[in-house]
């Protein structure tokens, strides 16, 4: 694709042409993606959900630039990509924010930004904490805020409210949608859970052995609600074609 068509597009937009990658543990093939093309729209939410092992993990890593695709390009429009997973990987010898200071260079440790981030996450006056001293829920608002400091265009996010209980995980999932129109990134969302695909995404993208199934359009106003009627009927569909894959 030419540069100039790239320039048209918002910051965030990324195309994802056709990725394959296959990894060969033992000798033994195992095709984790075989032919995922997706487009992404700058600002928007994409959300992906997929049986355990389709390949969801792999799809970010590669976009990221942490794995090599064996095929495939990812063009993207912008400067940073963060990346987040389902553990919060904060390193237990740093402070909350020395953990942060660490993904950002020299000159920037020391400002504003660090303090600005945290706040926005809802860790304000917690940037000398240790990560023993933080719940579940506060480590993954760490994590996220580490990823927030770089200020990234694109943000992956690997199934980053799994692990947590679910009164955490409702309440999470709302200020993710806070933040992520405050600051008008572009997120993918790798998650297990249909609803919370439905509560946050502009589309969710089903996802079966290594490629695209289906895409599902998200037409419902935000906040959304779990108990509104076309809310559930999206979920319903979603489920339904999830179920049918062999
Ligand atoms: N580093 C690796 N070496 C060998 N095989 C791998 C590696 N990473 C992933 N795989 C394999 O590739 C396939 C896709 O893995 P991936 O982690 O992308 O799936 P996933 O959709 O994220 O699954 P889950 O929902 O369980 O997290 C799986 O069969 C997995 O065993
Ligand atoms: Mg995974």
């Amino acid at each position: 694709m030419a540069e100039n068509s790239l320039r048209v597009h918002p910051k965030g937009y990324a195309r994802i042409d056709s990725l394959g990658k296959t990894y060969a543990p033992e000798g033994k093939t195992v095709r984790a993606l075989d032919g995922f093309s997706l487009e992404i729209e700058g600002g928007s939410f994409a959300a992906v959900v997929g049986k355990s092992g389709c390949g969801k993990t792999t799809l970010l890593k590669c976009v990221a630039g942490l794995e090599q695709p064996d095929r495939g390009k990812v063009i993207f429009r912008g400067g940073k990509i963060g990346i987040m997973f389902q553990d919060p990987r904060l390193f237990p010898w740093l402070t909350v924010k020395g953990n942060l200071a660490l993904a950002l260079p020299g000159k920037e440790k020391k400002s504003p930004l660090l303090d600005e981030t945290l706040a926005l996450v809802g860790l304000e006056g917690w940037g000398g904490a240790w990560p023993r001293q933080l719940s579940g829920g506060m480590a993954q608002r760490a994590s996220l805020a580490r990823c927030l400091c770089r200020k990234p265009d694109l943000l992956l996010l690997d199934e980053p409210l799994s692990a947590l209980d679910s009164f955490t995980r409702t309440h999470l999932r709302k200020e993710l949608e806070k933040i992520w129109r405050r600051l008008g990134l572009t997120v993918v969302l790798v998650t297990h859970d249909i609803e919370e695909a439905v509560y946050l995404g502009d589309r969710v993208i089903l996802m079966d052995r290594g490629k695209v199934n289906r895409e599902f359009n998200v037409p419902l106003r935000r906040p959304r609600d779990f108990r509104d009627g076309s809310f559930q009927k999206i979920c319903a569909a979603i489920d339904s074609a999830a179920g049918n894959l062999p």
